[in-house]
């Protein structure tokens, strides 16, 4: 918690500063793309749509292209499409379709956007924090809400004045938001700490923190009434990935999650603060749920789902749904596998992401990433019926291919999980597994000694050799290893391992948050860097080069007697600030807590004095902007 207010507080000095400057962001200029078939025509990759309250326009955030689409979904064709900033990740639109947000992932910032008729016309932008993701537009179309996913942080800001007027920290990589129709509540889906946050908008602050059990929390919804919030998830369940434990459900495996936003007074804490579908049929499992929707009068649930490419579709009018209040089933309850309509899968391929209903409470528009497309599906007969292209090459390139790769479940035992699971957009999810890439696995129910945390992708194949031992020299091979081990799948061919490692080798960290704005080091920075070279700490033996890795292999103290490797392979150093908890098992939560226990200079350089708490400050201030 502590550190979490400390993080909250560089960020936002770092803004601060950033503002003053102009609030620049690079990349961001409003370059028309009105010439689909141009020879350097890139790949859309819709990741987040959002519709008007009369089913017009709709927008869609095009994560790879950097640009904002603007549809009309009953024509079925795109009017508009411009460049808005480095890869979209969020948008929101106000009520009447005038008004716009795009929030960008690696540039930073909110651009607010102006539509009239068949165009949208950027009105300016404004600096929010690292990593937001999903935004959401008030009632009144005056305020947009930002869920900040490094800072931890609901950004509220004042779209004519474009300024952010409230910071409010939640939960860990905070990633889906939506609001209530009256405006006076906030749910926030809190992706890496498993919770949700209910936010009073008036009195700007978090009303209840309600913890679901769940891992991977995507899109977040909210029912007609304002009562009730949704979100579609993962759930870690922690044991061995064996093709027994997979099949059971007891590794991971998909959900669908109900909140009463409302605590009942009277009911004397007897309602379940949360109620849960498991998306699992066991034998063809769901994979990735990312998108949720309900329709106006609640009788239908979409659920979308990236890794098996498809949506799931809910019934609730005829039969209740089997919830299962404050737990879940591990797999999908067999009542709804008899086919009394209650429960359909729609084949959508590509990778679905987002999903709105229109207001005629049948028709569901789905982002498809990897289709560069918005699918429109017919919930009631549960029928694809049309596909909005939104351009895209004609060709599939190398890169491309391994994208496709990546986030296909179907490359895993009976399709439960895709290697974005883990390794969420290529980063790394905090959670961690017990994979056979260690060499060993715990078979026994009580002891989960054998697990590792899921590491970044990012910059990996700069630095081999791989796995937290480093046994694995060879990236091809360990491509190999997390197919048939980590998702105990089919061997992937020489084509496939090609384009995996080609698309690998695209995943970059963003620009450091405690940087200065013009990149350098701070003076706490500074004075950190003299005390990670010097002989007291020594870092640098270890963590050298462009990587901070030295490609060795090191026994540092966190060995086990029944290792199947010895020793451990350094692991970079960079975009350490987001990737707690540390060390290979996760042990510690935050920096300091690894480097005042586990990986204290005493005992990985070898008994050469404490550092002071000022040294360990400047030194934590120096990792922090690696
Ligand atoms: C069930 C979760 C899970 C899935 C699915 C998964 N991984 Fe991993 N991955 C891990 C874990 C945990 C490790 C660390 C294993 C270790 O070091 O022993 C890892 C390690 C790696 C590494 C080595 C990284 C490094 O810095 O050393 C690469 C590369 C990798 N995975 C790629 C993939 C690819 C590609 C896929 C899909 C084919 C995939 N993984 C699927 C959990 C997963
Ligand atoms: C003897 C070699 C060695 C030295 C010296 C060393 N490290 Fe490490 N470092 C490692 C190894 C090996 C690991 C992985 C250990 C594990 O997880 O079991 C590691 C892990 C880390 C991690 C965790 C990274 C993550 O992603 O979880 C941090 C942070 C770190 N080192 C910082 C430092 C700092 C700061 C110093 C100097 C005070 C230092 N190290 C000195 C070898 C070394």
């Amino acid at each position: 918690m502590r550190s979490r207010v400390v993080v909250s507080v560089g960020m936002a000095l770092m803004l601060a500063v950033a503002a003053v400057r102009g609030g620049d962001s690079p990349g961001a200029a409003n370059v028309d793309r009105e010439k689909p078939g141009a020879h350097d025509e890139p790949y859309r990759s819709p990741i987040a749509l959002a519709l008007s309250a009369d089913g017009s326009p709709l927008l869609t955030a095009n994560q790879t292209a950097g640009t904002v689409s603007l549809v009309d979904p009953i024509a079925g064709k795109v009017l508009h499409e411009v460049r808005t900033g480095d890869k979209p990740a969020g948008v929101a639109l106000s009520r009447d379709g005038h008004r716009g947000a795009v929030a960008h992932w690696y540039g930073y910032d909110l651009a607010v956007l102006d539509i009239q008729g068949d165009r949208i016309a950027i009105a300016g932008r404004v600096e929010v924090g690292p990593e937001p993701r999903g935004v959401t537009i008030a009632p009144d179309g005056s305020t947009a809400f930002v869920a900040v996913g490094v800072s931890n942080e609901v950004v509220r800001v004042d779209l004519a004045a474009r300024r952010v007027t409230g910071r409010l920290a939640v939960g860990r990589e905070p990633r889906g938001l939506a609001i209530t129709p009256d405006g006076s509540r906030l749910l926030v889906g809190n992706s890496r700490s498993g919770d949700v946050s209910i936010v009073d908008v008036q009195r700007w602050r978090v009303e209840r923190t309600l913890p679901i059990d769940g891992d991977n929390l995507r899109q977040v919804t909210i029912a007609a009434d304002g009562k009730t919030g949704y979100v579609a998830h993962m759930r870690n369940r922690k044991f061995a990935t064996t093709r027994r434990n997979i099949d059971l459900g007891w590794v991971l495996g998909q959900r669908l999650t109900r909140v009463p936003l409302e605590v009942d007074a009277d009911a004397n804490g007897s309602s379940p603060s949360y109620s849960t579908l498991s998306l699992d049929p066991q034998g063809k499992a769901g994979s990735d749920a990312h998108g949720m929707a309900v329709n106006p009068s609640g009788t239908l649930l979409v659920v979308s789902l990236g890794g098996t490419h498809e949506l799931m579709i809910f019934r609730t009018d005829r039969k209740r749904l089997p919830w299962r209040d404050e737990s879940s089933r591990d797999v999908m309850a067999a009542e709804l596998l008899r086919n009394d309509g209650r429960f359909r899968r729609v084949a959508l391929g590509g990778r679905p992401t987002e999903l709105a209903f229109a207001p005629d409470g049948k028709t569901v528009y789905v982002a498809n990433y990897l289709a560069d497309a918005v699918q429109v599906v017919d919930a009631e007969s549960a029928r694809l019926v049309r596909k909005i292209p939104l351009g895209g090459p004609k060709t599939i390139s190398l890169v491309r291919r391994g994208e496709i790769l990546f986030h296909d479940a179907a490359r895993s035992f009976n399709q439960w999980y895709s290697c974005n699971t883990c390794h969420s957009d290529g980063h790394t999810n905090g959670l961690d597994f017990d994979t056979l890439n260690d060499g060993r696995q715990d078979l026994s129910t009580f002891h989960l000694r054998s697990r590792k945390r899921v590491p970044t992708l990012r910059r990996v194949t700069l630095t081999g050799p791989w796995t937290w031992h480093g046994w694995q020299t060879n990236l091809d091979d360990a491509m190999v290893e997390s197919f048939t081990k980590s998702m105990q799948g089919p061997r992937p061919s020489k084509d496939d391992v090609k384009a995996l490692v080609a698309y690998l080798g695209t995943l970059d960290y963003p620009r450091n948050p405690y940087r200065q704005p013009d990149g350098t080091l701070s003076d706490a920075a500074r004075r950190g860097q003299d005390i990670f070279r010097s002989a007291r700490a020594a870092c640098n033996t270890c963590h050298n080069g462009p990587e901070f890795t030295d490609g060795k292999i090191h026994t540092a103290g966190l060995e086990e007697s029944d290792d199947a490797y010895r020793g451990y392979n350094p692991p970079s150093l960079r975009g350490l600030y987001d990737k707690d908890p540390y060390l290979h098992d996760g042990r510690s939560k935050t920096l300091r807590d690894a480097l005042v226990g586990p990986h204290n200079p005493d005992t990985v350089a070898g008994g050469s004095g404490e550092l002071s708490d000022q040294e360990l400050d400047d030194l934590i201030a120096y990792l922090n902007s690696l």
